[in-house]
Order: C-alpha cells, then sequence, then structure tokens
C-alpha cells in the first residue's frame, strides 16, 4: 500500500452524458491497480439516507418540485455524504474519487435555474463543512451529444436542451474563475484518451502532494 501524506478529494463534473462517471471508474480501477487507498461516491447517493433522496429527486413523478426544495435535497444528501463518508476517508488519508459534487449545485441550481449564488454558497458551506475538492475535472461537451448518449428519462435529464445549455456554460464559467482547481476534458475524445489525461494529471497531482509510487 502506498500511502499518501494527506487525503485527497477529486470530483467529477459536466453534463448528462459528458462521461463523467466512465472516466471515474477508470481512475478507481487505477487507484486499486496501484493500491492507493480510495472510495468512490456518486451525489446524490452512496449512503441510505442519499439514495432514498436520490430516488425522490431523479423520479420524473416528482414534476412540482420548487427549485428551492431541489436545491434543499440535493444538499441534505451531500451533507450526509460528507458527514458520514468523505470526511473520515479524508481523515485515513485516502483519495475521495467524487462522481459530482458542490461544483453541480452552482451549474444546475444557480445557472439552470437562478437561484441566488450566495445563499446556495453559504448553505453549501453548512451542508460540507466548508470541505471542497483538491482537483476537479471538468467533462465538457456539447449538450446534443451528451443527451445522445445518456438515457434521457430521470427527472434531471427531461430538462429542455436551453436548460442544459445554460448549466454547460456555468460550469465553464467555474472553471475559468478557479483555472488550478478544475481541468477541462474535452469529452468527445476516446474514453480511453480522456482517461490517461485523468491519470497523468492525478500522478502529476499526488506527486506535487508528496506521494511517492
Ligand atoms: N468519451 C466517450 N466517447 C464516447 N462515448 C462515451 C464516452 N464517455 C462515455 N461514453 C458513453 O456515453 C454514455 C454516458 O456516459 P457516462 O459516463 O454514464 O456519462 P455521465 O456519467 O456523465 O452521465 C455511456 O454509454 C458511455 O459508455
Ligand atoms: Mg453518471
Amino acid at each position: 500500500m502506498h500511502s499518501l501524506k494527506r487525503g485527497v478529494f477529486i470530483s467529477f463534473e459536466g453534463v448528462e452524458g459528458s462521461g463523467k462517471t466512465t472516466q471515474a471508474e477508470a481512475l478507481v480501477e487505477w487507484l486499486a491497480r496501484s493500491q492507493i487507498p480510495h472510495i468512490f461516491v456518486r451525489e446524490p447517493g452512496s449512503t441510505s439516507v442519499g439514495e432514498a433522496i436520490r430516488e425522490i429527486l431523479l423520479n420524473p413523478v416528482n414534476k412540482e418540485m420548487h427549485p428551492k426544495c431541489e436545491v434543499l435535497l440535493f444538499l441534505a444528501a451531500r451533507s450526509q455524504l460528507t458527514y458520514e463518508k468523505i470526511l473520515g476517508a479524508l481523515n485515513q488519508k485516502k483519495v475521495v474519487v467524487a462522481d459530482r459534487f458542490s461544483d453541480s449545485t452552482i451549474a444546475y441550481q444557480v445557472y439552470g435555474h437562478d437561484l441566488p449564488a450566495r445563499m446556495v454558497a453559504i448553505l453549501n458551506r453548512f451542508a460540507t463543512a466548508g470541505i471542497k475538492p483538491d482537483l476537479t475535472f471538468l467533462v465538457d461537451i456539447d449538450v446534443d451529444t451528451g443527451r445522445q448518449r445518456s438515457a434521457g428519462n430521470d427527472r434531471m435529464e427531461k430538462r429542455d436542451a436551453q436548460y442544459h445549455e445554460r448549466v454547460r456554460e456555468g460550469y465553464l464559467r467555474l472553471a475559468r474563475r478557479a483555472k488550478k482547481r478544475i481541468k477541462i476534458l474535452d469529452g468527445s475524445k476516446p474514453v480511453d484518451v480522456l482517461s490517461n489525461e485523468v491519470i497523468v494529471q492525478v500522478k502529476q497531482f499526488l506527486a506535487r502532494k508528496g506521494h511517492k509510487p
């Protein structure tokens, strides 16, 4: 086992069908092969409370859900995940790989739904003890290609193309504001090309944090 000096938090972000889950899983396989202690979580979910909230959030039956209710449910699930899994794993000096985290809330609820950024930032800090990813991969893809790739039947995926365009643009703005943390990947490239890019960047990142392979 290769121990890290401290925990490292890596998230994957992007619109539906961009390839987040594919890339997060490829990174997790590499971490396992490299015997680097890690956990893999997805949002919303990965706790029993969170998976129950996920079911409510993604169920197309809940058409009337207000954007404020929506953001609070996402944050409720994130809070449980943070306190039940992520903080402990970081304390144990593991790599935490998250399929979505707080940037999703900014992209989907602030840019997508026009909720007030400051209030959402405060609620997000309250929900998560203020933790944020050390490194984030934004898998960028045009909305149409992403929608063609994804199943498209959950409540979020069913929103119209303009909503998803605002989400994509929101992510790109976030990336421009946080160039050091957020790395943009061109999601139209082949899966294995992208996973190599991810692994190269993670290796460099871990080396900078004092991790020796
Ligand atoms: N780079 C890629 N090129 C082509 N197809 C891809 C690529 N990445 C993922 N896919 C495919 O697109 C679909 C959605 O990928 P997924 O990783 O589930 O996206 P997300 O988690 O962002 O919604 C899957 O069928 C997956 O196999
Ligand atoms: Mg996914």
